[in-house]
């Protein structure tokens, strides 16, 4: 959406803080021992106390509050009853809805000791979204994005799952336009004052071809760890307001 009256940005950054809040409160839980299900529970017992919902649930019917993606599941991993263990990756990808706005975010979590190429890999998702974020102004287009964040994850010797995306948001999770993490041939449109979108990319430290695992998983094809760094962002005529920080 492109957020064109106060109160509609005002709905925005409600939902933004709510996401903000969630990942806040769930990054305290992760630790070896606690299930996924238990982080998931405890997201929705945040998003209770604000009035939000799962956006995922609303509009996909995903069955989990938020989605929580393992190690070499890159996106839309289903809470369950698995245990986290020393050296995992957890990935918590928070979509909230509150009062018909919707907001998205996803930390990477190190689960107790990790290797130093995992610690490599989350930095790398971050510094992505940095830079992704720093090109992202009103009269670049979405390439623009999509070129800075391939340049530094693969800068760092990383790729990225190119087939996963960043997207519009605002009244259904996935909105127009496509916010791709890789450069692409064409015509991009143009980013302008109020449009509110996505950065997220996904990584993998092997390829960055993914598969589907049944109705919902998508992993790495090749196995290897994936980290995931995303923020919901309004298009400004200077950096853009991050939502969800
Ligand atoms: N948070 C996901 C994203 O960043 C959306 C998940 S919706 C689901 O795009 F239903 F597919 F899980
Ligand atoms: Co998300
Ligand atoms: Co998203």
């Amino acid at each position: 959406m492109s957020t064109d009256t106060p109160e509609q940005l005002e709905g925005m950054k409600a939902a933004g803080r709510v996401v903000a809040q969630t990942i806040r409160e769930l990054r305290k839980l992760v630790r070896p021992g606690v299930t996924t299900l238990e982080l998931d529970q405890a997201a929705g017992r945040v998003f209770a106390a604000h009035g939000a919902q799962s956006g995922p649930q609303l509009d996909y019917n995903f069955p989990g509050v938020i989605c929580i993606s393992v190690n070499d599941e890159a996106v839309h991993g289903i809470p369950s009853g698995r245990r986290l263990r020393d050296g995992d990756l957890v990935k918590l990808d928070v979509t909230a809805e509150l009062n018909g706005f919707y907001a998205d975010a996803c930390r990477t979590v190190a689960v107790g000791k990790v290797k130093p190429s995992a610690v490599k890999l989350i930095g790398a998702a971050e510094s992505g979204l940095k830079r992704g974020l720093a090109v992202a102004t009103a009269g670049a287009t979405v390439n623009d994005i999509g070129v800075a964040v391939q340049h530094e994850i693969e800068k760092r010797g990383f790729s990225v799952c190119a087939t996963l995306t960043g997207h519009g948001i605002g009244r259904r999770i996935h909105e127009e336009p496509t916010v791709f993490s890789v450069g692409m041939p064409g015509p991009s449109p143009t980013l302008t004052e109020g449009l509110v979108i996505t950065i997220e990319p996904i990584i993998a430290a092997g390829e960055g071809d993914v598969v589907e695992d049944g109705e919902w998983i998508v992993r790495t094809a090749d196995g290897s760890l994936s980290a995931h760094a995303e923020h919901t962002i309004v298009i400004t005529d200077g950096a853009p307001l991050v939502l969800t920080a």
